[in-house]
C-alpha cells in the first residue's frame, strides 16, 4: 500500500489535513486506531476561533457549522459575585468566536472524507514509523504503508512523537482537573461564563440552544461517580453565585468525565519526512480553549507547505513549518497557563495568591488594555 501522504489519527487535525490535501489534488490515507462511533462521540472542545471557522469554510466543510454554530461576541468573567463582560469585536477590531462541538466537526469531516476523499481506515493502529514506511495493525494483521510524507496527528497518546530523535520536551502538570458535564437543559447564559470563586473555578459553556456544557475544577484523580448530579449542580450554583437575580437552570446530566490538565510542547515538530500536528506535538490546559484551534492552525500551515512543495518543488515552507507553528504554540501555551492560573485555586493557595488573582481580574475589568490583551489571545491571533 502507498500514499503520497500517510496521516496517523482521525481527530480534527488528521481529518482536516486529509480534506485540504484532497482539495489540492494530493492523495493521502488516514489510519485511525478507534472505530468511527468512538471518534464521532468523544466529547471535547467547543470553542472555535475565527481562523478555525475560516479554515473549515475554505475547504467546504462548514455547511452544517454555518447553520448550527452559535456566534459569540464575547465572554463573561465572574468574580467577587460580579459579572464583567468582554466585548470581543470592540476589543479586537471586529473578531468573534463560534460554539460548535468538536464531535460535530469530526462527524462532518468523516462524512466528507468517506464520500469524496481518499481511504480512511478505522480500527487501524499505527505501531511503527520508519524512513519511508509505516507499519499498522488491522484485524490482527500487520500491514505496511509506504509514503512520501507521514504526518502524526495521533494526539497526546499516539506513537508518532517518539519517532523524532533528540526531541526537546517542555512540560508542566497542574494540581487540579476538570469535571465536565453535558446536560439536557438550555444554557443559563448567552455567552460563556468563566468563574473565579473561593471554591475553585467553574465554566459555563453550551452545545446548542437546548444542551449545556459545564466544567468544575476538581482535585486530580477525582472519580466522577463521587459526583452525583445534585452535588454537581449545588457546586456549580455556589461557584457561579452573583449579586443579581441570575439563576442556573438544572436538567438531566447525560455525560460526566474528568480531564487532567497539562502543558506540553515537543520541539521540533518535524524530522525528515515526518511532521507532527495538533495534540501529538503540544497540549494546553483547556481554560483558554486553544487545543483544537492550535491543531487546526498546524494543519493549515502544513497543507500549504505540502502544496507548495508539490507545485513548485521548493522545500522552503516545509523547512519553516516547525518554527512557524511553534511561535503560535508558545503564545497559546502562555495564554492557557495565564487563564488557568488566574482562575483556578491551588490546593495550597494562600490569601496572598487569591489577592493577586483578584487584582489581575479587576485590572482586566477596568482597563481596556488589559481586556484587549485577553480578548485578542482568546479570539485568536491572526
Ligand atoms: P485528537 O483529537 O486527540 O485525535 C488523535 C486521533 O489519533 C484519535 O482519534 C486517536 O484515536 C488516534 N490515534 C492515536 N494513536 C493512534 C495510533 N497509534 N494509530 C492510529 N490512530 C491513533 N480545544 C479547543 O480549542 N477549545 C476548547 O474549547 C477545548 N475544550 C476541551 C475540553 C476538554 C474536556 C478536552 C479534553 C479538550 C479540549 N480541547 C479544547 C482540546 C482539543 O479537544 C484537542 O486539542 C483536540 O482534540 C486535538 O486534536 P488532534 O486531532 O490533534 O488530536
Ligand atoms: C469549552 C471548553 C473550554 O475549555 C473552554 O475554554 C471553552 C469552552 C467547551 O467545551 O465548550
Amino acid at each position: 500500500m502507498f500514499a503520497t501522504v500517510a496521516i496517523v489519527g482521525a481527530g480534527p487535525a488528521g481529518l482536516l489535513l486529509a480534506r485540504m490535501l484532497h482539495n489540492a489534488g494530493i492523495d493521502s490515507i488516514v489510519l485511525e486506531h478507534r472505530d468511527r462511533a468512538y471518534v464521532e462521540h468523544r466529547q471535547r472542545a467547543g470553542m472555535l476561533e475565527q481562523g478555525t471557522v475560516d479554515a473549515l469554510r475554505a475547504c467546504g466543510a462548514a455547511e452544517r457549522l454555518d447553520r448550527e454554530g452559535l456566534v459569540h461576541h464575547g465572554i463573561e468573567l465572574r468574580f467577587d459575585r460580579r459579572s464583567h463582560h468582554l466585548d470581543f469585536p470592540a476589543l479586537t477590531g471586529g473578531r468573534s468566536v463560534m460554539i460548535y462541538a468538536q464531535t460535530e466537526i469530526v462527524k462532518d469531516l468523516v462524512a466528507l472524507q468517506l464520500a469524496e476523499g481518499g481511504p480512511l481506515l478505522f480500527e487501524a493502529e499505527a505501531i511503527a514509523i520508519e524512513d519511508d514506511t509505516l507499519t499498522f495493525v488491522r484485524d490482527g494483521v500487520k500491514e505496511r504503508l509506504g509514503f512520501d510524507f507521514v504526518v502524526g496527528c495521533d494526539g497526546f497518546h499516539g506513537i508518532s512523537r517518539a519517532a523524532i530523535p533528540d526531541a526537546r520536551v517542555y512540560e508542566r502538570e497542574y494540581p487540579y482537573s476538570w469535571l465536565g458535564i453535558l446536560a439536557d437543559v438550555p444554557p443559563s447564559c448567552e455567552e460563556l461564563i468563566y468563574a473565579h470563586s473561593e471554591r475553585g473555578f467553574a465554566l459555563h459553556s453550551m452545545r446548542s440552544p437546548t444542551v449545556s456544557r459545564l466544567y468544575l475544577q476538581v482535585p486530580n484523580d477525582t472519580d466522577p461517580d463521587d459526583w452525583p448530579d445534585d452535588r454537581i449542580w449545588d457546586e456549580l450554583d455556589a461557584r457561579f453565585a452573583v449579586d443579581t437575580d441570575w439563576k442556573l437552570m438544572r436538567g438531566p446530566i447525560t455525560q460526566k468525565a474528568v480531564t487532567p490538565m497539562r502543558s506540553f510542547v515537543t520541539e521540533p515538530m518535524r524530522h525528515g519526512r515526518l511532521f507532527l500536528a495538533g495534540d501529538a506535538a503540544h497540549i494546553v490546559p483547556p481554560t483558554g480553549a486553544k487545543g483544537l484551534n492550535l491543531a487546526i492552525s498546524d494543519v493549515v500551515t502544513l497543507a500549504k507547505a505540502l502544496q507548495h512543495w508539490f507545485t513548485t518543488g521548493s522545500p522552503d515552507l516545509l523547512n519553516t513549518y516547525s518554527d512557524t507553528c511553534l511561535r503560535r504554540v508558545w503564545r497559546a501555551e502562555h495564554f492557557s497557563y495565564f487563564m488557568t492560573t488566574l482562575l483556578h485555586r491551588t490546593p495550597d493557595q494562600t490569601p496572598f495568591d487569591t489577592r493577586l488573582q483578584l487584582s489581575q481580574l479587576h485590572r482586566i475589568a477596568d482597563s481596556r488594555h488589559a481586556a484587549a490583551e485577553l480578548a485578542e489571545n482568546y479570539a485568536g491571533l491572526p
